[in-house]
């Protein structure tokens, strides 16, 4: 039996393997955010697979945090109760559940969200989405660290059993790290320690909230390179997550981009991103010229995309090695795993202690169950459809091909509840 498939602890808490359903923002909760029955439905049957541990999508605590309309918000104490039915749903099946917590920082439409500005480290436009942000003030920092605490908080308080903190893909705390969107001159900017000050705030103010017991992991990029800017090397990035280690930190997954590197984080296959994105994703709320300009260039944008964020199995395995040979503590790698050959070699070389997976879920809420018997599912093909659709329409695997061989599943494992409507699981 694969290692796969062997128990692990993260901190003090036990997994009954070695398998981590990673962050997708679902989609599926109310506009402010409150847990639906759609969205407990939807993470049931991860458990129900054995998944041993859940990531949820990104968490928001407040209006600037928000990056998308209909995710996840930890904002207020009246949030614990629907999170609490989450965890208890999820833990009915052996399996754990972490609530991943961010702020999205400079990378979010604001009309979708209801805002008319965006917080960021410094004024440093975001090309993708064109958002110019504002730098944020000490005080918003402070305000920052301490909302991020009471998040984290109401997530311990609702039996979640751990956070997981985004410093990865370029949102806030990835933004403070990196030189290119952090030009401060004050405590938080230039030197390393100073940049690395708010992601240390974050984790303290979390960390005197839930106590020493509760399990704070982090997600962090494996490398930050940004075309012809000032992106941290995976040595930076391996000294950020080893100080993050000796403070208390319990896991690190590792994954590598921002929405500015053709968002290398979704390496995939792009052809007919950009006209999707356009008239059926978030470039539905950009302005009419930036939505027609990007239609007219989507064959070169495509192109490009196809270049630089090509699909390659396990596509991060190469920084998550340098991490697992500096830390001690158990390090995941996400990106491009799902096949049981892959997932197996990454474990043999010892390129990482679990696997995560993020798209496979997707068109596969049963994936670890059928990697463990050897059995065929619904197989991701990375076709970035999903992601496509992603804040815009409630998670769900847009390749009919997948959804086909997702509905013969059904049919066969559990034929009285079978649905002919893929977005239903
Ligand atoms: C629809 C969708 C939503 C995502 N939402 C998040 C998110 O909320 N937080 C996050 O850290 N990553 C998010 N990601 C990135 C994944 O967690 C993961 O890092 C990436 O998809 C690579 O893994 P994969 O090759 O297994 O899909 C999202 C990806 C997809 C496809």
């Amino acid at each position: 039996m694969s290692e796969l498939f062997e128990p692990i602890k993260i901190g003090n808490l036990e997994l009954t393997g070695r398998m981590v359903k990673s962050a997708t923002v679902e989609t599926k909760c109310s506009y402010d955010g409150y847990i639906t029955d759609e969205l407990i439905q939807y993470y049931e049957e991860i458990a129900q697979g054995g998944t041993p541990l859940i990531i949820t999508g990104a968490t928001s605590f407040n209006a600037y945090s928000r990056g998308v309309p209909y995710q996840i918000s930890a904002d207020d104490d009246d949030k614990i109760e629907g999170l609490k039915r989450l965890a208890d749903t999820v833990h009915q099946y052996d399996a754990k559940i972490m609530v991943q917590i961010y702020h999205t920082a400079r990378q979010a439409s604001l009309e979708p969200v209801g805002r008319t500005d965006a917080q960021a480290p410094s004024a440093v436009f975001e090309p993708t989405l064109g958002v110019k942000p504002r730098a944020m003030s000490i005080e918003e920092i402070k305000e920052a660290v301490v909302l991020f605490a009471d998040a984290a908080e109401r997530c311990q308080k609702a039996g979640m059993d751990g956070v997981q903190i985004h410093a990865a893909h370029g949102y806030l705390i990835s933004s403070f790290l990196t030189p290119h969107t952090n030009r401060r001159t004050d405590e938080y900017g230039g030197s390393f320690e100073n940049r690395m000050r708010f992601l240390l705030e974050v984790y303290h103010a979390m960390r005197a909230r839930v106590g020493e017991d509760f399990p704070l992991i982090l997600k962090i990029n494996g490398s930050d390179d940004l075309p012809l800017r000032k992106g941290l090397k995976t040595q930076d990035l391996v000294k950020v997550a080893k100080r993050m280690e000796q403070e208390g930190i319990a896991a690190v997954e590792i994954t590598a981009g921002h929405y500015e590197s053709c968002t290398t984080f979704e390496r995939g296959n792009w052809n007919g991103y950009t006209k999707r994105t356009m008239t059926e994703g978030p470039g539905q709320s950009f302005s009419w010229l930036r939505r027609n300009l990007m239609l007219l260039c989507s064959p070169i944008v495509d192109y490009t995309f196809n270049k630089v964020a090509k699909f390659s199995e396990g596509f991060n395995l190469n920084y998550a090695q340098q991490f697992t040979q500096a830390l001690s503590v158990p390090v995941i790698c996400v990106g491009g795993l799902s096949n049981m050959n892959s997932i197996q070699n990454a474990l043999d070389r010892k390129d990482c202690h679990m696997i995560s997976a993020a798209r496979a879920f997707v068109a596969d809420p049963y994936l670890y169950k059928h990697l463990k018997e050897n059995a065929t599912g619904p197989e991701c093909d990375y076709c970035n459809r999903c992601f496509t659709a992603a804040g815009v329409q409630p998670i769900a695997c847009g390749n009919e091909k997948v959804n086909a061989q997702r509905i013969k599943m059904l049919q066969v494992e559990s034929p009285g509840e079978c649905s002919s409507n893929p977005s239903a699981a």
